[in-house]
């Protein structure tokens, strides 16, 4: 049984959702999704979240479901949204946390501009955004100012052109 429990944080379209489920099933311990956690405990999708009630009533709930994710007496691996470790005090809870790892799943401009290009349908943030140019500087600005909260993680995984199964694997390694 590993020591720690795991977050993942990361840009949006980075796979924090797909490779955090994975990972739990591999170490066969809990997994939660904070979007689907939040989902579920509002009864409306992050999207409609957004749109009706506002960016501040969403990271308000954030925080909260994040605060009741963590209490959790089991191990698990939490996958964030993109903004969690940069609102709130969301990265302090994580950092002062001494039961877990956190881990910044880091990927380039480029490749996160073509990923979420072809997938921006159902990110609010970036769904109005028509021009792929535009993207990439969208995300390059986003991404200088989060940054800052992603870089605090206890470690920093290099995602591109890597394998799902590679990238299980490097965080593996370091847990042991
Ligand atoms: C957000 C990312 C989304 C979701 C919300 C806000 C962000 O999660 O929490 O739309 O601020 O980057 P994913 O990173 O899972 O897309």
């Amino acid at each position: 049984m590993i020591k720690y429990s795991i977050i993942l944080i990361g840009y949006m379209g980075v796979g924090k959702s797909y490779i955090g489920r994975k990972l739990a099933e591999e170490l066969k311990i809990d997994f939660f999704d904070l979007d689907n956690y939040i989902e579920l405990s509002e009864k409306k999708s992050i999207s409609n979240i957004l749109y009706e009630k506002g960016e501040i009533y969403f990271r308000n709930i954030e925080n909260k479901c994040f605060n009741l994710l963590l209490k959790k007496k089991v191990k698990y691996v939490i996958s964030t949204g993109g903004g969690t470790p940069c609102y709130s005090n969301n990265i302090e809870l994580i950092k002062k946390n001494e039961s877990l790892k956190s881990f910044y799943l880091k990927s380039s401009v480029t490749h996160l501009t073509n990923r979420l290009f072809y997938e921006k349908e159902n990110r609010p943030l970036i769904s109005s955004i028509d021009c792929k140019k535009e993207l990439n500087s969208f995300i390059s600005k986003h991404l200088f100012e989060r940054n800052f909260f992603y870089n605090q993680a206890d470690y920093i995984i290099n995602i591109d052109k890597k394998k799902t199964s590679e990238i299980i694997l490097e965080i593996k390694q370091k847990l042991t």
